[in-house]
């Protein structure tokens, strides 16, 4: 049995640099986070080295004490062994609702893209293939980290509810693949949850939600908010009338930049399991950021550090102008003390296919930004045109049933392509499945 010492040491604020322990219950955001001012992240502190799968095909165990929860469970005082069968038991539980459980997904060269990408044998795609994970997309390993410390906390007596009719609602704004994962794990261990959507909504989204028993709220523009997400104000304010956060905005529960990272860990382990194959670039599709965040801090856990390339589309790219900005005003690496000087909502309607990722603001950009300036990377802003080559190309060469969205990586790939040597090794994320 691998009953080695969890890793992680506590949460560090990227913007005011405060600490908060890893014992700490319900951890979710800074202390200095304010209803007025959400410009506080928490980061994760801890040393991973040499990163280790145990060969499990469920990822949270795989990598089970690299999890900041597996640190904050041992500091409840669960035994390493109850740790496991927390996250075996909450897994299965999950499965009879999602139909999967969390496996470790596909990630394979695929030989066509990279030929009609022009890619040498030596060189190539690399597609990590979420289309098949919990819920159809990445989204639910952000998630399953805070499902697993809520239930962790419950397990040893510690929530404040004194039973389960009792538990707080959950609550998160998103438009669609976030809404229906943290629906999909709610279900799953029947905790109620209201999903704050946008007005545009497709009805596919609303009707998944439905079936999993969400209370979904369309969020309209209103005029009195601020710029920024309507689906995020009405979700701050069920937040401060008591509902638990429960989605993939790391200023908002900074435990989703905790399970996330399981997909980097993954890649990761192939990566340094094939020989001589360096990855010299990951092209990661950013919305929120919390995504681009965990597939880097994740993989740089491994032994090589590809150049983070994060994708937006020409239609919403907050975090490019934030990345820029932050690089001429003192530097791109730790630019949390220079938040409302780089990042704020942006101005125009965003639209695009790949609609999983117009966030108004990239919420975790900081996160973000360190893992491309560490990397020597750079943010990537693909066309509406590029955009919809991706899509068509990854449904022409690839047999995955990817979503625009999903595919938005490969739009980054195809924008930076002549930059890009025959022979280097790159890595896409095909992160969401396309639904109809
Ligand atoms: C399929 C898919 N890929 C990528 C993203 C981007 O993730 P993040 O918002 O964490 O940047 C999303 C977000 O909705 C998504 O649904
Ligand atoms: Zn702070």
């Amino acid at each position: 049995m691998n009953a080695q010492p969890p890793v992680v040491t506590g949460w560090r604020c990227s913007a005011c640099e405060t600490r908060v322990s890893i014992s700490q219950v319900f951890s979710w955001r800074c202390p200095n986070s304010s209803q007025t001012d959400r410009h506080h992240v928490l980061e994760i502190e801890n040393a991973i080295a040499p990163l280790r799968s145990t060969g499990d095909a469920n990822p949270f165990v795989a990598f089970q004490r690299y999890l900041a929860w597996d640190a904050f469970a041992a500091n409840l005082g669960l035994e390493f062994e109850s740790r496991t069968k927390i996250i075996r038991d909450l897994d299965d539980a999950v499965a009879k609702v999602a139909g999967t459980g969390f496996r470790t997904t596909p990630f394979l060269r695929n030989d066509e893209l990279s030929k009609s990408l022009h890619f040498t044998e030596q060189g190539g795609v690399w597609i990590k293939d979420e289309t098949h994970n919990v819920a159809g997309s990445q989204k639910a390993r952000h998630l399953f980290a805070q499902l697993l410390h809520l239930i962790a906390v419950e397990h040893v007596g510690r929530a404040p509810w004194r039973s389960q009719s009792e538990r707080p609602q959950l609550a998160i704004a998103s438009c669609g693949n976030a809404a229906i994962a943290a629906s999909t794990l709610a279900r799953a261990v029947n905790w109620p949850i209201q999903v704050f959507v946008p007005e545009y909504s497709d009805a596919a989204t609303i009707k998944i939600l439905n079936s999993l028993n969400a209370n979904t709220v369309r969020c309209a523009r209103v005029a009195t908010d601020p710029p920024g997400d309507p689906c995020v104000y009405r979700f701050r304010e069920a937040i401060s009338s008591g509902a638990i956060p429960f989605g993939v905005q790391g200023p908002e529960n900074a435990w989703c930049l905790d399970g996330g990272r399981t997909i980097g860990w993954e890649m990761a382990v192939v990566a340094e399991d094939l020989d001589g194959a360096l990855f010299s670039r990951m092209f990661v599709q950013a919305g929120g950021g919390a995504f681009a965040t965990c597939a880097a801090n994740g993989f740089f856990a491994g032994a090589t550090k590809p150049k983070v390339h994060a994708v937006q589309t020409e239609g919403c790219a907050p975090l490019a102008r934030a990345f820029l900005i932050a690089q001429k005003t003192g530097g791109a690496r730790n630019a949390g003390s220079r938040w409302s000087q780089c990042m704020w909502p942006w101005e125009t309607t965003p639209s695009s296919i790949a609609d999983g990722i117009l966030d108004d603001e990239t919420y975790d950009w900081i996160g973000a930004c360190n893992a491309m300036v560490d990397s020597g990377g750079w943010p990537v802003v693909a066309s509406e045109a590029q955009v919809h080559e991706s899509f068509e190309l990854a449904h022409r060469v690839t047999n995955v049933d990817v979503s625009p969205t999903g595919a938005a990586g490969l739009a980054g790939l195809l924008a930076i392509r002549q930059e890009i040597a025959d022979d280097e090794r790159v890595i896409i994320i095909f992160s969401g499945v396309r639904r109809q």
